[in-house]
């Protein structure tokens, strides 16, 4: 009985000093296991580093990070009782997994040791951040002693970046390649070419950069940029350095109308094009019939692979629409001669076609998910977007795969709907497979497709979201916590600021409730916070919220026509979630409206008198204040219960080319005393030009002179069917009404 107990007290001892220890490794990704002992090692100006196996570029670039991070200049040349941090490669270490580590620290030396250089950088990177995490006091950096044991969960652990919908410059290329080795990813899947822009300088085809890099904005600003082979070369040597492969991503045979645009020759029709300005799949690829397409395809690809040296070229190969195909005489020859089916099989003949050509190079071809149609290639790897289903078919059949479904996978995903939670319970591997063909999953990738995303505001996209894909890629699955996770975000965010990360949101900061006090004549908006530790700031004076704005607690009374601006912060950090929502104290506020065609039940707003709430639209369409008709007409009565002094009648429209909704040909608008007699008809013609890649809010105003009226008719003649010239050409087309404000 008494040794028993002891053994219990024991073990309760050592359980609540596991917890303390863990308590304090606040690491992401988290290690697979990690100790905390007594003691703890300083850096100060006096240590060393010693190196055994090492290669001189990885102690440069340790010490390099050192001094440029922490400002610690190390020696290498190790002098009695100076401190040691050792490099070591022990060939015997855990060499049975690629990228493992090891870290242990004393009070007299750290040592990071693995069977391989690629380990020894990620033990640098663990160094680095529990750095980062211990800062730098009175000129000192002190690390508890401790020894961590480390390998990660896949070996493919990539971020794709867009950098054909926005250009991003070469300095802020390599500062994510920092960020993501710092991180423990190891891939980053470099998306060069689409529709809006070709940004990879081909010598053989200089037009491909000349024409295809620039994009003619509907503005007639030009927008555009590209990366010469120097910069190329950099880039690469840059991540080289810090174990990053690139994957260079070659769209075909569709998202190609940049290049389309700079040789026409190469598409079914011969053109011409414009480089594209609004975003979308577009009907315009590269034709299938011409072998000429082949030969200039091939000799851009005999250019890329002498650029990056990896084994893996992405050719994309989604999205491509069949239309062109279907009516190209040399397409249809080519179905023909070769005995395909239909045109999945001519994608499949030009998909296989190139992955034979990139084998004769000694690369391995990689495709988006569509690359499954009419069968794959030999060897070709799948990378899994549309669902879970383009991994799970592919390792079925003994193919490598890349599992990045877009639910959780692509951060372009506002965080209102893909939050941190959802991203943390992320796992690549489908399921359904049995053990063996588990193993045909690699990984996966967080993708960032920057159609709205410039530059400045790609960290707010990724971060911190990213972190939680940097532990799923990395960490150990088993144990994993949500909740434990999330107390090592929030202690990260300080690691953010030191890397002067302009991070975004968690989750949806707030949820806006509005109504109306008619005893008052107020409006009342309250906000429901959603992301823990967020202050919101408003204004209501057209400026934009700041930190010195009024910091919200209680309901927002509201009593005048007005336009409330909101901004959420962390600390004194801008999350970037700017919101606005509009008031307005109009004559048809709770009057009765008619709609005579339906509106589409997914954009209802808050029903019928969403017209005539007082709350404003945004550009959001989904805001919750939009009704949204398809295909048809807009046709409604508004009766005020009495006559008024009317001296305009303003609906509003939204255009949002992107998600097929147009502005209206023209409105008519007309008032009646009683409502049989509408008079007084005036008609608004739509002037703003439908092809635009902007969001545009139209008013289509009625003047009418202060007319007494009880009764308003508004009608909109929507353009029913998407123009010619849009990637959704004769479907049908949207018209999205907010508010019909009347003065
Ligand atoms: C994709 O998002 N079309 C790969
Ligand atoms: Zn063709």
């Amino acid at each position: 009985m008494k040794s028993k107990s002891f053994l219990l007290g024991t073990i309760i001892i050592l359980f609540t000093l596991q917890l303390k220890i863990n308590s304090q490794v606040t690491l992401i990704p988290k290690p697979r296991e990690a100790n905390i002992t007594s003691g703890s090692f300083s850096f100060t100006s006096g240590f060393a580093i010693k190196s055994t196996g090492v290669s001189r570029q990885l102690i440069d670039y340790t010490s390099h990070q050192l001094l440029r991070e922490f400002d610690l200049l190390p020696e290498t040349v190790v002098r009695p009782n100076f401190p040691v941090l050792e490099l070591k490669i022990d060939n015997t270490f855990l060499n049975d997994k690629p990228e493992a580590y090891s870290l242990k620290v004393t009070p007299k030396e750290i040592t990071i040791l693995s069977s391989n250089e690629r380990g020894v950088f990620y033990g640098v990177q663990t160094l680095l951040q529990i750095l980062v995490k211990a800062g730098k006091v009175n000129n000192e950096v002190k690390i508890y002693s401790g020894e961590i044991t480390d390998y990660p969960q896949y070996s493919w652990r990539g971020l794709n970046l867009d950098c054909s919908r926005h250009f991003m410059s070469k300095e802020f290329i390599k500062r994510y390649i920092e960020i993501l080795a710092f991180y423990k990813f190891n891939t980053f899947h470099w998306h060069l070419t689409d529709d809006q822009g070709w940004r990879i300088e081909i010598k053989k085809y200089p037009k491909l950069t000349e024409i295809g890099a620039w994009r003619k904005e509907a503005d007639g600003s030009i927008y555009g940029g590209y990366y010469t082979q120097q910069d190329i070369k950099e880039i690469v040597a840059y991540a080289k350095e810090r174990f990053i492969n690139i994957v260079p991503e070659i769209e075909m045979p569709g998202h190609s109308l940049a290049s389309l645009a700079s040789y026409p020759e190469n598409s079914c029709t011969g053109g011409p094009f414009e480089v594209g300005i609004v975003w979308g799949v577009m009907k315009d690829i590269y034709c299938a019939g011409r072998d000429s397409t082949f030969y200039f395809l091939q000799d851009i690809l005999d250019e890329v692979t002498a650029l990056f040296p990896g084994k893996y070229v992405h050719i994309g190969g989604d999205e491509a629409p069949k239309d062109r195909w279907k009516e190209c005489s040399k397409c249809q020859a080519r179905i023909k001669s070769e005995g395909l089916k239909d045109e999945h099989e001519l994608q499949s003949y030009f998909i296989k076609r190139i992955a034979k050509y990139l084998r004769s190079k000694g690369k391995e071809m990689i495709g988006w998910d569509e690359i499954l149609q009419g069968g794959l290639a030999e060897g070709a790897i799948v990378q899994s977007w549309q669902s879970f289903m383009g991994a799970y078919v592919a390792a079925k059949q003994g193919h490598y795969t890349i599992c990045s479904p877009a639910s959780y996978t692509y951060l372009n995903s506002d965080p209102d709907n893909l939050d941190l939670r959802i991203a943390y319970s992320f796992n690549p591997v489908p399921d359904e497979l049995n053990e063996e063909e588990k193993k045909f999953v690699l990984g996966s990738e967080v993708n960032l497709w920057t159609e709205e995303a410039p530059e400045e505001t790609v960290d707010s996209k990724l971060f911190p979201r990213i972190l939680a894909f940097a532990e799923v890629f990395w960490s150990n699955p088993e144990g994993r916590n949500y909740e434990e996770f999330y107390k090592r975000v929030q202690a990260s965010y300080k690691d953010l600021d030191a890397m002067r990360i302009k991070y975004g949101r968690e989750t949806k900061v707030f949820t806006p409730k509005t109504s109306f006090d008619s005893d008052k004549n107020e409006f009342v908006v309250e906000l429901n916070k959603g992301q823990a530790g967020t202050d919101i700031y408003y204004s209501m004076d057209g400026s934009d919220p700041d930190i010195n704005s009024i910091l919200y607690n209680e309901p927002i009374r509201i009593n005048k026509s007005v336009t409330l601006n909101l901004a959420a912060f962390r600390n004194k950090h801008d999350l970037g979630k700017k919101f606005s929502l509009s008031f307005d104290l109009h004559k048809a506020l709770n009057a009765e409206i008619t709609i005579k065609n339906k509106y589409d039940e997914r954009y209802r707003a808050s029903g019928d008198n969403a017209l005539i709430d007082g709350v404003r639209a945004t550009e959001n369409l989904h805001d919750g204040c939009w009704q949204g008709y398809e295909g048809v007409d807009f046709e409604a009565v508004i009766d005020l219960g009495e006559e008024k002094e009317i001296s305009k009648v303003s609906p509003r429209f939204m255009l949002n080319s992107n998600s097929w909704i147009f502005l209206p040909e023209k409105v008519t608008i007309s008032i009646a005393e009683d409502e049989d007699e509408f008079m007084e008809e005036k008609t608004i013609v739509n002037d703003v030009p439908q092809k635009n890649s902007e969001i545009v809010l139209k008013d289509f105003t009625a003047a009418f002179n202060n007319k007494p009226a009880r009764y308003i008719k508004v009608k909109a003649e929507s353009i029913k069917k998407c123009p010619d010239w849009h990637p959704g050409a004769g479907g049908k087309a949207w018209l999205f009404i907010d508010e019909i404000v009347v003065e």
